[in-house]
């Protein structure tokens, strides 16, 4: 399973990428907002900052909801760096826009989406990716996880190429949880990555090896 960072954390992408085993990015209009970045220019250099970070995939959201406006947008994101995947909104002019993308090969990420049937619909329009949100189904007394299954079930039934990214991912065990779910990415928090290194069997083994090398060290 791929890793992604769900985060515009200039910092945060860097200790990522720092571990050895970050993918890609994710980001969408709320992580730019929270890191500050104001004016479409200042927000076009911090993509390209990333993707020089990281070497991998980075999604860069469109702001427009309609057809032309996402064509216009997404091919100028695109055209930052090769590393730009476009990310759009799953609304019916988002998979006109992912359709056209993906004639021109500009790779997509289909974001917001919530059910089976929005996943088949960017899966048809040729979304490189689809984004089911697991954390907000989560927050309404819906299964995320389930979700995420379902679409890969569907997907592998069918043979569509459209690879999985479980996003609005909250902790450790939701990534865990992707893992059977069979996810093809999951996007995490910082936090949640780190996570997964925590055991008190490896803490305290390590520690009683330190110790015992120290009795024949001296
Ligand atoms: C990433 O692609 C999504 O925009 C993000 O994971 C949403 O996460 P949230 O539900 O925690 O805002």
């Amino acid at each position: 399973m791929k890793f992604f960072i769900d985060t515009a954390n200039l910092d945060q992408i860097r200790e990522a990428h720092d571990l050895g085993v970050l993918d890609g990015v994710t980001t969408n209009p709320s992580l730019m907002a929270k890191e500050g970045i104001k004016g479409v220019e200042n927000q076009y250099k911090h993509y390209v900052e990333i993707c020089h970070i990281v070497q991998g995939d980075v999604s860069a959201e469109v702001i427009a909801t309609d057809y032309d406006g996402m064509i216009r947008e997404g091919e100028k994101l695109a055209a930052l760096d090769p590393h730009i995947v476009v990310k759009v909104p799953c609304i019916a002019d988002g998979i006109k826009a992912i359709k056209y993308f993906s004639s021109k090969g500009i790779r997509t990420n289909c974001t917001l989406v919530f059910s089976v049937g929005q996943a088949l619909l960017a899966a048809k329009a040729g979304a490189t990716y689809v984004s089911p949100f697991v954390g907000r189904l989560d927050d309404i007394s819906e299964d995320g996880i389930a979700l995420v299954a379902k679409i890969v079930e569907m997907y592998h039934y069918y043979g569509y190429a459209t690879q999985v990214l479980a996003a609005s991912i909250r902790h450790t065990a939701h990534i865990l949880q992707c893992i059977d779910a069979g996810a093809d990415v999951a996007t995490c928090p910082l936090s949640a990555i780190k996570g997964l290194l925590n055991h008190p069997l490896t803490d305290a083994g390590l520690k009683k090896f330190l110790e015992d090398y120290k009795r024949i060290s001296e």
